[in-house]
């Protein structure tokens, strides 16, 4: 990472100054007289003088075989251990504590993304029926036991939450990897995580066609074949259940239809397997600097009680709710909060396989209406891509939100009011809530019956979590300065990760190497980092600008520029890559590469050589908006490649003193090639935000 004291002449304190704080938006009454949580109480229970006993109330919201003797054990920092001493199992918390009183209460409506399909309407008895014939599958047919690995490629169908719980169950770790990566990205994530088992299946709706799927598995098999690891079984689950819906092969002996060996488990149960509270549930895996993704180590016990309390109080889930996440269950927030946060509070969710813009930007609100959904949850590239291609549709149907959450990216303040004003209908609660894939739930957000909306601003820590703005030297920027710097979590919460799988090290270098005392044994000393740069306002609302790492949030999806950069250096005329953000205002970011090529080889192939590399090695989300093939790229005097400069370029932002480069020369012409280009096509950003011109600065040299 470059030290941006170097390089920015602009101070952060001076980029914050230009956001107009926005007025506080308070939650109507009939919401508040409803709510989970509207006991102002909650904030002295949650307080510093009772933590960490406060997180007791999400643990005791749970069914545990074991009560625990310790809530925290915080003797070797930054290990944290939650809820020491007890057991539980999650599938049994998610699913077999409801069916005494809600056994037909509906779990799941799964809705195709081909709307003349109808919906597949499944009960917590149906659900508990599926879990455990599939549980008794996996243990006896495909042999797997507690404390094994398993990788899930899974689209959005009802089969991936009964595979994940059913996985729980046994106590087997799953991986499920976002079904729309490609099969090499799968079988790395095979690879580091140790599989010999993969879940899939043979084809899912994107877009109103019938993918191939399968063919995914056979990708990921081989590329985690040239990694070491042998996947004895593939699984495949279909998406007409008895019939074929890919045209890819099946291996015999190793590959496996579902629904031609489950009819010999019907009727068998799984007693679920008791777990210590540290019992791993899952990797989920992130990017981060390094081409390598960290497989984020989520805990049984802390985890489940972190995203249930969450569940219950900001997602405000009440038992007649209708509540649709529209997020894959691939990323995060489906696992926090369309699987496990849910389904322990028994909640009825929408599963959707489809887009939202497919057939037309009506079709949530036709969902919406139909299902009478109450509680909706998105993301902001979700929200102005409704906003842009059907401003008007929300109005032309009639569904009553009355929560709303949003998530994964910066919201801006219009896009906010429309969410509000238009989709709400003036009424919905928004909670807007900011965490990440290592942080299990939310760690920014207001609770929303007692604290009020601020358009932009996330709101304060959650309960029990206190953030803190730090400086690059350690030192707290006061709440209120409008200075920005780097966001912290100061105390450890149940949610948070465990660890990398298999690499503690870089777990502890990562979220705190910048700022813990390393020879500490208090907690206190060991902030956790975010890798967020942001604002605190004296009422201590966040406001979160950006990533300070080389990271690119694409549509609310994390992509390494390391990644992306080792993914286009397989096209083998390519020299050097350097992947930057720039700005776009339907995805916030999009990636574009800058690359160089070696001697003497033809340029003309190499743009659609380097997108379909990135879309073949990582996936479609990926592929870069536009591939540069430059002479050279602009680099320090000891080599490092200067990502802020092209990516300024990217953006049409003053690229600063480039004086000091080794090769100054190549900056104009890169930038005379690039921009004159985006004028031609009209890709020049109107307004760029203070937030990207914040990131640009931030962004790193290697
Ligand atoms: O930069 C922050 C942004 O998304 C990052 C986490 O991405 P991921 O691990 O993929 O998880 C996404 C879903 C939780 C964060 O470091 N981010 C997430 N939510 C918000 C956000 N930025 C601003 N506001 C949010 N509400």
């Amino acid at each position: 990472m470059a030290n941006q004291n170097d390089k920015t002449d602009v101070s952060e304190g001076q980029i914050a100054a230009h956001w107009k704080e926005e007025e506080f938006i308070f939650p109507t009454t009939g919401f508040v007289g409803q709510a989970n949580m509207a006991d102002p109480n909650v904030f002295e229970r949650f307080g510093e003088d009772n933590y960490p006993e406060c997180f007791r109330e999400y643990a005791d919201l749970l069914s545990w075989d074991q009560y625990w003797h310790t809530t925290l054990d915080s003797s070797n920092p930054p290990f944290f251990n939650w809820f020491v001493g007890g057991k539980l199992n999650a599938s049994y918390n998610c699913v077999d504590r409801h069916l005494e009183k809600n056994g037909n209460k509906v779990a799941f409506t799964w809705v195709s993304e081909i709307e003349e399909e109808p919906d597949r309407v499944i009960s917590y008895r149906e659900l508990w029926v599926m879990v455990n014939e599939f549980a008794a599958l996996l243990k006896d047919f495909a042999g797997v036991k507690t404390g094994d690995r398993v990788t899930l490629h899974m689209p959005m169908v009802p089969e991936l939450p009964v595979t994940m719980l059913a996985l729980a169950r046994l106590g087997v770790t799953h991986s499920q990897v976002f079904g729309g990566f490609s099969g090499s990205a799968c079988g790395d994530r095979i690879v580091d995580s140790e599989s010999h088992i993969l879940i899939t299946s043979d084809a899912y709706y994107r877009s109103g066609t019938l993918l191939d799927h399968k063919s995914k598995a056979d990708e990921a098999v081989e590329q985690a074949k040239k990694g070491g690891i042998e996947v004895k079984k593939v699984l495949v689950w279909q998406r007409y259940p008895g019939k074929s819906s890919t045209s890819t092969a099946m291996k015999n002996s190793r590959d496996y239809y579902v629904n031609d060996i489950i009819g010999k488990y019907r009727g068998h149960r799984v007693e679920p397997i008791s777990l210590p509270a540290d019992h791993p549930l899952f990797l989920m895996y992130t990017s981060g600097t390094t081409a390598k993704p960290k497989g984020c180590q989520h805990s049984t016990g802390g985890y489940l009680a972190y995203v249930t309390g969450t569940t219950q109080y900001y997602q405000d889930i009440r038992p007649e709710d209708v509540y649709w996440c529209m997020a894959d269950i691939g990323w995060i927030t489906g696992h926090s909060y369309i699987v496990y946060g849910p389904l322990s509070v028994g909640a009825s969710s929408v599963l959707f396989e489809g887009v939202p813009n497919y057939p037309d930007p009506g079709r949530p609100w036709r969902i919406a209406e139909r299902l009478g959904v109450n509680i909706f949850h998105t993301a902001p590239t979700t929200i102005r891509m409704l906003r842009k291609a059907g401003p008007d549709e929300p109005a032309k149907y009639d569904y009553n939100f009355k929560h709303m959450t949003t998530v994964g990216e910066p919201i801006e303040p219009e896009v906010w009011r429309w969410y509000y004003d238009v989709v709400g209908k003036g009424k919905a609660a928004v909670v807007d809530t900011y965490w990440q894939t290592e942080t299990g739930g939310f760690i920014g957000t207001t609770l929303p019956a007692l604290e009020p909306m601020k358009p932009g601003s996330c709101g304060p820590g959650a309960l029990g979590i206190v953030p803190v703005i730090l400086d690059d030297d350690g030192n707290k920027i006061e709440p209120g300065s409008g200075k920005a710097g780097n966001v912290c979590m100061s105390n450890p919460w149940p949610g948070r990760m465990q660890t990398i799988y298999g690499d503690p090290d870089r777990f502890v270098d990562t979220y705190y190497g910048k700022y813990a005392k390393k020879d500490s044994k208090k907690w206190e000393d060991w902030p956790y980092v975010t890798g967020d740069g942001g604002t605190q306002g004296e009422d201590g609302y966040i406001r979160v600008v950006g990533r300070v790492d080389d990271v690119i949030n694409v549509a609310g999806h994390r992509l390494g520029t390391k990644e992306l950069e080792s993914a286009a250096l397989t096209v083998s005329e390519i020299g050097e890559a350097a992947a930057v953000p720039a700005f776009d205002e339907l995805k916030g970011r999009v990636p574009e590469l800058y690359v160089s090529l070696k001697p003497g080889v033809d340029s003309s192939e190499i743009e659609s050589l380097v997108k379909g590399a990135i879309s073949t090695i990582i996936g479609p989300i990926a592929r870069p908006s536009e591939v540069w093939i430059t002479s050279d790229l602009p680099k320090t005097r000891s080599g490092k490649i200067m990502r802020r400069v092209i990516a300024s370029i990217s953006n049409f932002v003053d690229v600063g003193d480039v004086t000091t480069l080794a090769n100054p020369e190549v900056v104009e012409e890169i930038k005379e090639h690039v921009q004159s280009a985006k004028f031609k096509s009209g890709n020049v950003p109107k307004d760029l935000p203070e937030s990207m011109k914040k990131e640009i600065e931030r962004f790193g040299e290697d």
